[in-house]
């Protein structure tokens, strides 16, 4: 199929972008559009062959379940059996933004796209061209991140059109994603909130409003084979890139000892901007995802990085771990999926 791409420089300039993505998603085509967190592929979510065109374009397993896009609560009441007041106090203080609420469906959704399940995973975008699209689509919008499956999530149109040409409608270009990192998920479903996917709404945001929430244990651990997953998405390999990762826990001073007894190997770094200069100094090949100190720089760097790798041909990479607080433990998160679990203490 041919694939449109069509930018979007400011918005009611490019009404005609917004309203061509609308009736492609409206007529149940795929159009790719970008969000505050990552740019996401999207079909008409009460639509269950435009939810199948997805998984085909993605080559995404068919049992994990897609995120309907809203941009106001009176949208969501028929696509759920119920809205507790949970889901009413979160989405007072995080909606529109990178969170995703996980509730028990209603009728209205087919099982393509919760994924066989019977909940559904609903998300507010705050980006305003996101939410132009879907207000004018006037359709609940499936949207997975929009890259191939089991690959680094896209953060500009440019990973997308890397990644989709030729397997979707359309590709909407409105420039560098905000967070970089894939939304917050968060489960309603059970009795215990529980979080399934970590993101830039932190844990600790979440206690203050909802009081008590568990952390599966598969945010920070390899799930053992023959375990029941609460979150089909965590049982894959994601967010990898061709070479093989390690995560390198250490501070400053041991990790450019380690990068030193590497010398003159074929290795490539994953740092800090702080680190760059001490990397090239050894003759090391290094790339930076941010900076030490910030982790919204290192969500914002982390997968144009991982594809940078590729680029470069990397096969070796050693990667310096961030800290795994607030923000921190989703960028944790992605990279130890990116490793493979793969990570060793200095
Ligand atoms: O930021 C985001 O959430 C982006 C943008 C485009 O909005 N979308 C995104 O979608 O990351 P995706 O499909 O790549 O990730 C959705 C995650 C998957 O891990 C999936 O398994 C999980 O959410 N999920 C979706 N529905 C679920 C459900 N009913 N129960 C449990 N997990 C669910
Ligand atoms: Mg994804």
């Amino acid at each position: 199929m041919e694939t449109k791409v069509a930018q979007v420089a400011d918005l009611h300039a490019d009404s005609r972008t917004i309203r061509e993505a609308a009736q492609l998603l409206a007529t149940g085509r795929l159009v790719v559009f970008p969000t505050e967190t990552v740019y996401g592929i999207g079909a008409n979510a009460l639509d269950a062959d435009a939810v199948a065109g997805i998984f085909a374009a993605k080559g995404r397993p068919q049992d994990n379940p897609l995120i309907a896009h809203v941009t106001a609560l009176d949208d969501i009441f028929p696509l759920v059996a119920d809205f507790p007041e949970s889901a009413r106090r979160l989405a007072e203080a995080f909606w529109p933004g990178p969170l995703t609420i996980i509730l028990p469906k209603s009728d209205a959704v087919p099982l393509q796209t919760s994924g066989g399940l019977d909940t559904v995973a609903i998300r507010m975008p705050s980006h305003p061209v996101a939410r132009a699209i879907i207000r004018q689509a006037g359709v609940p919008v499936a949207a997975p991140s929009a890259n191939r499956s089991g690959g680094p999530s896209p953060t500009t149109a440019k990973h997308c059109i890397a990644d989709l040409t030729g397997r979707v409608d359309m590709i909407v270009d409105g420039g560098e994603c905000e967070v970089g990192l894939e939304s917050t998920v968060l489960s309603l479903a059970g009795s215990v909130p529980r979080l399934l996917r970590p993101g830039a709404v932190t844990v600790s945001q979440l206690r203050k409003v909802l009081g008590e929430v568990e952390v599966d244990a598969a945010v920070t651990h390899q799930l053992e084979a023959g375990v029941a997953v609460r979150s089909p998405g965590l049982k894959y390999k994601h967010y990898a890139p061709k070479a093989s990762m390690t995560l390198v826990h250490a501070d400053k001073s041991r990790f450019h000892a380690f990068a030193e007894e590497k010398r003159g190997e074929a290795v490539w770094f994953l740092v800090f901007e702080e680190d760059l200069n001490a990397m090239k100094a050894m003759g090391a090949n290094a790339l930076a995802y941010g900076e030490e100190h910030s982790h919204s720089s290192q969500a914002k760097r982390l997968f144009s990085a991982l594809r940078e790798l590729d680029t470069a041909g990397a096969q070796t990479v050693y990667a310096r771990a961030p800290s795994a607080s607030g923000v921190g433990l989703a960028i944790y998160n992605r990279m130890l999926r990116a490793a493979g679990f793969h990570e060793i203490y200095l």
